[in-house]
This record gives structure tokens, C-alpha cells and sequence, in this order.
């Protein structure tokens, strides 16, 4: 008996330690199972109904399960053929019922919103239009509306429905952010998918990946929705219309013209073939996977110079087969290029959304 006891305190100790591991899985930046935003709180709605249901039948099939094992076991002296119940018609009432209601339970949810955020919104005035192009292994974002081309972050204001034209410059890629809406596929050939997400009404920055094996870096194929208050999007809108500014050195302004603007552009200068360089002093990230932190803890992590340094360097060194070729710098071209860049900031951060950054960082140094 005491064993019997011991057995279950395990058992309960264990799922009690599984359940506290997995509930770390929750980050509000990247996972689906903490929705940020009306679309993404939806799509979770319908994952906890039908996890409910499936667990419900689960228990009730196997709680039957047993009891008919242990109850109508056979026992020593019978040996007779058990009552028959095939052909009953009550019986196949009951279990025909109930699997239909539980699926009418399951589907009126589900195709109701399906059907919702399939809805077209590229019309309504409130919202955001961004056209996005999935390129290997970057992503481009153009705000029609505003003639503004940037690369990598997606800057977008809270509380505000945001509309994804989502297309592919070469392969297929997908485009998911988990943590505010699913996926959808950017398809070769021209073609335009559409999607919609509502942004959280709180300032965040999230993760953003490619869904879709597209080559060598398809893991590394990563960006961030920078979610920021009104007043800094303003600030954003602006600074990105500003003129381009260039490297005051003469010989790394010279540099960087005829190495990096015939691929790149800053501002109304170069070629916008490849990422949009304006402001990129600012960004989270560099290449999308180096992240940019004056504490770094990981092997991805560094100063933004530094991860400039690193990337232009050998661009293929950390994103393998990636289009941006390893340029003949010398060294001091290389160190300053990669000093204009990290300090090409534009500042559009109110003093709001600098206090949460910087109350963010220290919960995450803890
Ligand atoms: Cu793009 Cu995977």
C-alpha cells in the first residue's frame, strides 16, 4: 500500500516539474502560446477549444477503457460468450450524437473566424498597408502609403491593424510573426497573399521567422515587429523621409558609395536592390540574426559596430549562401563604414518607449 503511494507522489512530482519546465515555453516575443493582439488572441481561442475537446475525449475513452477492462474481465468459472450489444440502437445514437455535437462545438468557432480574419482590409482608412517581400534570406517592408522601404524591422504602431501584402522575389519563403498572427506563404510567380494582425496595445518587440525551408540560412531568415506609441512612429515616418546622410571621411564616404550604394541605399542614394541601409544604427538586429546589445551574453550577440564589423567582414560566414558577396574593404574602409553605419541612428524613440526598453533589458539581464 505504501508503495502504491510513494508511485503516485512521483508521478504528480513529475508532471508538476514537466508543467513548470514547459510553461517557460510562454515568451511573450515568439510564441504563439502568448498571443499579443486581437488576431493572434483568436487563433489561440480556437487552439485551447479544440485541445479542450480532444483532452476531454482522451479521458472519457480511456476512463471507459479501464472500467470495462477491470469490470468485465474474465473470470475463473466463466466461460460463456458475454451479452451481445451490436445492432443497438440507443447505443449507436449515443455515440454517433456526441462526436457531432463536439464537432459543431469545434467548427462554428472556427469557421467563423477563419472567415473573419480572411476579411480584406487593405481599404479601411485606420490601417497600415505594408507590402512585403521575402527575399533569400531577408525580408524587405514598403509602406506604400508613406513611399518609405526599409529592411529587416518592422516598425508599426500599437493598437493598430496592420495589413500584410505578402509576396517573394525569388523562392518560396513564409512570412510569421508567432507571437501576433499565423503564417503565410510569399509564392513565386507573382503572386500576392494577404493577411491581417492587430498590434498589441502595449509597446514590444517581436520575433519574426521564415516558415518555409527555402535554402542554406532559411533558419537564419529571421526580423523583428518593432510595436512602438504613436509618437514614436511619427518620429520614425519622418526621419526615414529625411535626406541620407553619408561618412563625413571623405575616403569612407568615397567607400562606401562605390562598394556599398551600388547594391544598397540609404535615403534617396543608391540602388535598392538589397537591404535598406537608412537608420540601420537603430535596429534590433543586424542581418536579422546578429543581435545588437552593449551585453552580450551570446555567441550572436554583440555592439552594434561590432556585429557591422563581423557581417560586412564575410557576410557568408554568418548566413551561409546568403546574396551579399565578401567586399574588398581595407581595413580602415572596413572600420569606418561599419562606424557610420552603427551610428546612423534617427532617434525616433519617445522618451516613453526609451524608459520600457530600458526597464525590458534589466528584467532580462535578471
Ligand atoms: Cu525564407 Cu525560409
Amino acid at each position: 500500500m505504501k508503495k502504491r503511494w510513494l508511485h503516485w507522489l512521483r508521478l504528480t512530482t513529475l508532471l508538476a516539474g514537466a508543467a513548470l519546465l514547459l510553461s517557460a515555453c510562454g515568451r511573450a516575443d515568439l510564441s504563439a502560446l502568448n498571443p499579443q493582439g486581437a488576431v493572434a488572441k483568436e487563433q489561440f481561442n480556437l487552439m485551447k477549444i479544440s485541445i479542450t475537446i480532444m483532452a476531454l475525449v482522451v479521458v472519457v475513452v480511456f476512463a471507459i477503457a479501464i472500467y470495462v477492462l477491470i469490470r468485465f474481465r474474465r473470470r475463473p468459472g466463466n466461460d460463456g460468450i458475454p451479452v451481445q450489444v451490436e445492432g443497438n440502437h440507443k447505443l449507436e445514437i449515443v455515440w454517433t450524437v456526441i462526436p457531432l455535437i463536439l464537432l459543431v462545438i469545434l467548427g462554428v468557432p472556427t469557421v467563423q473566424t477563419v472567415f473573419a480574419q480572411a476579411q480584406d482590409h487593405s481599404k479601411d482608412e485606420n490601417a497600415v498597408i505594408v507590402k512585403v517581400t521575402a527575399h533569400q534570406y531577408w525580408w524587405e517592408f514598403e509602406y506604400p502609403e508613406e513611399g518609405i522601404v526599409t529592411a529587416q524591422e518592422l516598425v508599426v504602431p500599437m493598437n493598430k491593424r496592420i495589413v500584410i501584402e505578402a509576396r517573394t522575389a525569388d523562392v518560396l519563403h513564409s512570412f510569421w510573426i508567432p507571437a501576433l498572427a499565423g503564417k503565410i506563404d510569399t509564392n513565386p510567380a507573382g503572386n500576392v497573399n494577404r493577411m491581417f494582425f492587430d498590434t498589441p496595445d502595449k509597446t514590444g518587440i517581436f520575433l519574426g521567422k521564415c516558415a518555409e525551408l527555402c535554402g542554406p540560412s532559411h533558419a537564419l531568415m529571421d526580423f523583428k515587429v518593432k510595436v512602438v506609441d504613436d509618437q514614436s512612429y511619427a518620429n520614425w515616418l519622418t526621419a526615414m523621409k529625411a535626406p541620407a546622410v553619408l561618412p563625413e571621411d571623405p575616403a569612407v564616404a568615397d567607400a562606401f558609395q562605390k562598394k556599398c550604394l551600388s547594391c544598397h541605399a540609404v535615403g534617396e542614394l543608391g540602388v535598392p536592390v538589397f537591404p535598406n541601409l537608412t537608420g540601420i544604427g537603430d535596429r534590433e538586429t543586424v542581418a536579422g540574426i546578429l543581435v545588437n546589445t552593449d551585453n552580450p551574453r551570446y555567441e550572436n550577440e554583440g555592439s552594434v559596430y561590432d556585429n557591422l564589423y563581423k557581417w560586412l567582414k564575410n557576410p557568408q560566414e554568418v548566413k551561409p549562401g546568403n546574396q551579399m558577396p565578401k567586399v574588398e574593404l581595407t581595413e580602415q574602409e572596413l572600420q569606418g563604414i561599419a562606424r557610420y553605419l552603427a551610428d546612423y541612428k534617427l532617434n525616433y524613440e519617445s522618451e516613453e518607449l526609451r524608459n520600457n526598453d530600458a526597464t525590458s533589458d534589466k528584467e532580462e539581464a535578471r
